[in-house]
This record gives C-alpha cells, structure tokens and sequence, in this order.
C-alpha cells in the first residue's frame, strides 16, 4: 500500500492504525514534508514502514512507487482553508496537479486508488433547516481550498469512466484526534488555553461543523478498501454538529477555564455556515459506523493528548500564530 500524505495528521493516524489492525499490508509512505507534515507523527510505527521523502507532483518518483504498488490510499493535499485564501496555488499544484500525476500513474499500472476528499466540496448548507450532503448532492465549493479539492474528485471520476481506473471516493467531515496541525480549530484553541492565549472565534460563532474523530474516519477507509464498490463515492461523518461556540465553550470547561474566556475576530472570508453529511450509504452497504458519538469524551481525551504531548506541537505554535497575525492585518 502506498499512503501519499501519510506524515499529515488524518495520513499518520491511517498509517498508525493499517500497521496495529491490517498487517496484510506492507506501507511505504510519500509525503514531501511540507510545514503541516512531520515525521515524528510516524514514530511509532517507523520501523514497520517505509518512508519517501517526496513530491507527488514528481511523476518520474511517483511513477516508481505506484508501480510497485497494489493500492494507493490519498491523502496528500494543501488542507486549510485560511492558508488557500492567503496562497492559492499550492493548493492548485498539489491538489489538481498532484491528483493528476497520480491518477496517470495509476492508469499506466492498474493500481487500486482510494482518493480521500472532504464534504467541503459541496458548499454550505442553512443553519434554519436539518438538511444533510448526500453522495449526489452537486458540488458548490466556497474556498480555493475547498475547489481545489472539488477538481481532484472530478479526476478522479474522469479517470474512472474514461479509463476504468479502479478507483473509489470518500468525502469525510471536519476529523479531530491526535496530531492535529495547531493551524486548525480545534488544536488552535486547545493550545491557545494551554499557552495563556485566548480562543480565537470567527464572526460570532455559529457556523456549524460535524465532528468526526480520526479514528473513525480512517475505519471507515479500511470499509471501502475492504467492501467498498470500485467507482463509488462514500460520505463519511458522525453525526455529531456542533456550532464553534459551543466547541470553544466546551473546550475552556475541560481545561478549567471561565466559559467566556474567548475573543470574536473577524469572520473568515466566504465563510461556509453548516457542513453535514448524510452516511447512510456507508452504514447500510459497509456496515461502518462511529465509536467515537461523543463529542465531550472525544475532546476531553484529545486535550489530555496536547498536553501530555507539548514537543510535538510547541515548536509550530508561534509561526502559526504569527501567520494569522500577518495574514489578517
Ligand atoms: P494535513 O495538512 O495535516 O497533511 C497533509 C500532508 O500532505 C502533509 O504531511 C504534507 O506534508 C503532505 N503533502 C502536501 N503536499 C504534498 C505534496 N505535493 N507531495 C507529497 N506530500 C504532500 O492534512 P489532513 O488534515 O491530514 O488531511 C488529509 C486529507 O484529508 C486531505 O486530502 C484533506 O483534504 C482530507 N480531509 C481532511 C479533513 C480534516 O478535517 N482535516 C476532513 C475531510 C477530508
Ligand atoms: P477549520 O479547522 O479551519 O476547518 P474548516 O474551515 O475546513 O471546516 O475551521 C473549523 C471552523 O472553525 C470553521 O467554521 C472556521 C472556524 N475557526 C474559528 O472560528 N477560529 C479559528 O481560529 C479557526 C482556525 C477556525
């Protein structure tokens, strides 16, 4: 199995878990270290995998690797919304180009691929009405980021119908979990409390996110890798929504802190205001389901996670929060 992107945070805990729980694979990991990857996400697992330091944009190495290889697991991308509004074309390059340079690659080798993607590329649901994403509801991405990603999963089906490649999709809903790059909301926030800064909150809050724990989502890649129908796409998520107030809240109560302790800042540019996917399809065809259904004990064990694991994470905070502040003002 080849993992591109398996030194960024959903890659490393799929790779963590296809070592402990899918023996039957042998993984060599390609990623090109950019700020969001590290090699140390993979430590516990280094002596089980290969590592490939490169570029999947690199066709020459990637051509190598994939033919050498039964199944492809995607993962590498640029993945933050705030960054592609400051920087498009990374985004443009690994995620269109990138995707392509694979996909050829898997064409020229009959490879298996599995393109991971996010619910993103659909756009934003209301926040007056219960309506969930399904797998045909039409795409309408906001951000550079999130239409970045809507053309890698166009390829992909492209390269399906007019190849045959055997490939399959999954667009996935806000994941949370151990390392977790501080840039993202959740580890921001955790790591602002735990640094003696405070909460940063988008415009007033109340855009609305399903949390979705790493674990369960990367299960729920082993589904299609195992069961999943070549040529179909699977949403994945929890079903668990919360506004980012009442995650910020939650998160200043488990670390001990008063529960209005945050700032409001200016609102993210195209901000979407509600993702939610609708996962009956992988539940009645796979027969995956969430573990992780709670939000409270999810966060509680992910905060103990950053606090008991500060040299991961303390070297990035300050850049990080550098760049916000650069990029804001
Ligand atoms: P991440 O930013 O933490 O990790 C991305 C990894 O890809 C890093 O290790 C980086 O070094 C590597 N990479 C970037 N450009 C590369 C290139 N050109 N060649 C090789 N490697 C490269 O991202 P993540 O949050 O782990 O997301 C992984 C995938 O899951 C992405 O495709 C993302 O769109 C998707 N996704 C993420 C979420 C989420 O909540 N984080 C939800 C749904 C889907
Ligand atoms: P993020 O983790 O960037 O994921 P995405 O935008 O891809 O869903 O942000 C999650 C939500 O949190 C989103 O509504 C934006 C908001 N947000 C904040 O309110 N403050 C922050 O500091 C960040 C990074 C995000």
């Amino acid at each position: 199995m080849l993992v591109t992107g398996g030194a960024g945070f959903i890659g490393a805990n799929f790779v963590q878990h296809t070592v402990r729980h899918h023996p039957e694979y042998e993984v060599t990991v390609l990623d090109v270290l950019t700020y969001a990857g590290d090699r140390a996400a993979l430590d516990p697992v280094a002596r089980d995998i290969t590592f490939v330091h490169g570029d999947i944009c690199d066709a020459d190495l990637v051509d190598r690797l994939v033919g050498s290889t039964d199944v492809v697991v995607h993962f590498a991308a640029e993945s933050h919304v705030d960054n592609s509004l400051n920087d498009p074309f990374p985004f443009v390059r690994t995620n269109v180009i990138g995707t392509f340079t694979l996909l050829e690659a898997v064409r020229r080798h009959g490879a298996r691929l599995h393109h991971i993607s996010t619910d993103e590329v659909f756009g934003e649901l209301p926040l007056d009405r219960p309506d969930r994403f399904t797998e045909d509801t039409p795409y309408h991405p906001s951000s550079p980021y999130s239409a970045t990603k809507a053309g890698s999963d166009m390829l992909v089906r492209a390269w399906r119908r007019s190849y045959g490649v055997a490939a399959t999709i999954s667009n996935c809903a806000n994941n949370y979990g151990p390392y977790q790059h501080v840039e993202k909301f959740l580890p921001r926030q955790i790591t602002n409390v735990m640094t003696g800064a405070r909460p940063q909150l988008y415009g007033t809050g109340v855009n609305v996110r399903e949390w979705t724990h790493v674990d369960d989502h990367n299960a729920a890649v082993h589904a299609i890798l195992a069961r999943g129908r070549i040529g179909e796409t699977y949403l994945i998520g929890s079903g668990v929504e919360c506004t980012n107030l009442q995650l910020v809240r939650l998160v200043l109560e488990l670390s001990g802190q008063p529960d209005d302790a945050y700032d409001l800042v200016p609102d993210r540019s195209g901000h979407d205001l509600r993702y939610a996917n609708d996962t009956t399809k992988i539940r009645t065809e796979l027969g995956w389901r969430p573990v992780h259904d709670d939000i409270r004990d999810g966060l509680a064990a992910t905060i103990a996670w950053y606090r008991d694991n500060r040299d991961w994470w303390l070297p990035h905070k300050a850049a990080t929060e550098l760049n916000y502040r650069t990029v804001k003002s």
